[in-house]
């Protein structure tokens, strides 16, 4: 039997600073339930100064390139709505610090969240093609305005994926549902570092989508909940998973026992998130890196959905099946090392942060030295960014 394309290994990658949402509750003097019960979310991810999401995704995609070597890379897809220049993709500081070959070709990627899933799917029908490998990145930093409602569900983080024609850990179905619509409910214009968005609205169309996406999807494939051992969701707060998965199950005319299926299929996808908030591009993956990090069961074998949400909007349905022996090729340990050593900031530090600009006259500037992955921001000059090796 020949199993189609999709990930061989999958590594992600969070800062090494982080704020309770606690703290911010008291802060922002609104009941930390709100935060815990009513959004599902524990810890926020902060990137310091000198992190970007170019360092974020070379920190995740390098343990995969130390295990497997650059030699077979052909092509990398960046997908980031977190870009750092209009004109060059992020993808390049990656070739250059990660020292892939010159025959790799690059791009970036963006549809809000969304632009990992076009990017892993077109990466799996190039590969299948050619034999080749690709890197597929997904690297964000989820900021909203000081005190605003979607506040709580920042974040920050990268998954890095390879994707070969004989992937050690999920193989992909070639069935999707999608459903794209031209609608405001999450945007960024480019001068601001801020998202604007229509909060409320927003998770309408987020449920909206997937309803589309998914009837797509069961009347292509056939297949109903009970086919998808687990599912994983877009994440921008866990809450919104539960809420799209009891969604899903409705649209599926399943009445009875939702909670418990709910728990069944979803929960063992939302440890990471609620740790580190929101990671737009990197959100679903980090899913199911928590997924197949965390879960009591074995996997092998079993049909996983997905549902990708890009606001905008643009919404996937799609799924694979894990490969067995998956177990072998995960970074399990690294990344809980990552979640449970991070420096947990007050308010104070948080804010600082936030509010430290990197300036725009393109004049020599340096970051100071923060707690980092292995590569840093460490200044700009000449409007040249400057990365380095820590
Ligand atoms: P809000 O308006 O402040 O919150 O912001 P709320 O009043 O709706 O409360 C949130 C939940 O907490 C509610 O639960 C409350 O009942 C509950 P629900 O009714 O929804 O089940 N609650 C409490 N629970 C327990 N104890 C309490 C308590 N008080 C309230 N004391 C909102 C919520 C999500 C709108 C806001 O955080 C926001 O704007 N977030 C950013 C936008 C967002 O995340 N949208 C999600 C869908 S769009 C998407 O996913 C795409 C995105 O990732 C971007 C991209 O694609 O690039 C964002």
């Amino acid at each position: 039997m020949t199993i189609p394309a999709g990930i061989d290994r999958i590594s992600f990658y969070t800062t090494r600073y982080s704020l309770d949402l606690k703290l911010l509750a008291e802060a922002r003097d609104v009941a930390y339930e709100k935060f815990t019960v009513g959004l599902g979310q524990a810890v926020m991810g902060v990137p310091p100064p000198d992190e970007d999401s170019v360092t974020m995704a070379a920190a995740a995609a390098k343990p995969i390139l130390d295990e497997v070597g650059v030699d077979a890379i052909e092509l990398l897809f960046f997908a980031t709505e977190s870009g750092v220049d209009q004109s060059k993709a992020a993808g390049m500081f990656l070739h250059g610090l990660l020292g892939l070959p010159a025959r790799c070709r690059v791009v970036e990627l963006k549809q809000a969240c969304y632009a990992g899933t076009i990017a892993l799917r077109m990466a799996a029908l190039m590969v299948a093609a050619s034999g080749r490998k690709a890197l597929v990145v997904t690297s964000d930093i989820a900021r909203y305005d000081l005190g605003s409602p979607g506040e709580p569900t920042q974040g920050c983080g990268a998954v890095a994926m390879l994707v070969s024609a004989e992937p050690a850990i999920l193989a992909l179905d070639p069935e999707a549902g999608i459903h794209a619509e031209d609608v405001m409910d999450f945007w960024r214009p480019n001068y601001r570092e801020e998202a604007v968005v229509d909060g409320k609205y927003s998770t309408r169309i987020y449920l909206a989508t997937l309803r589309q996406a998914w009837r797509q999807y069961a009347a292509r494939t056939g297949r109903t909940p009970a086919d998808l051992a687990r599912c994983c969701y877009h994440i921008p707060f866990t809450n919104m998973a539960v809420k799209a998965h009891d969604r899903l199950l409705k649209e599926a005319g399943i009445t009875e026992g939702r909670p418990a299926l709910i728990e069944a299929a979803v929960r063992e996808s939302l440890g990471y998130n609620r740790q580190t908030g929101n990671t737009y591009t990197a959100s679903l993956y980090e899913g199911l890196t928590c997924l197949l990090d965390t879960a009591t069961e074995a996997l092998d074998g079993q049909r996983i959905g997905f549902f990708s949400y890009g606001s905008g909007a643009v919404g996937e349905f799609f799924s694979g099946t894990v490969v067995p022996g998956y177990r072998d090729h995960l970074f399990t340990e690294k990344h809980r090392e990552l979640i449970e050593t991070r420096t947990r900031l007050t308010v104070q530090e948080y804010e600082d942060i936030f509010n430290l600009c990197m300036p725009t006259d393109g004049w020599e500037y340096s970051f100071s030295q923060y707690r980092t992955g292995p590569f840093r921001l460490s200044g700009v000059n000449a409007h040249r960014r400057l990365y380095e090796a820590v």
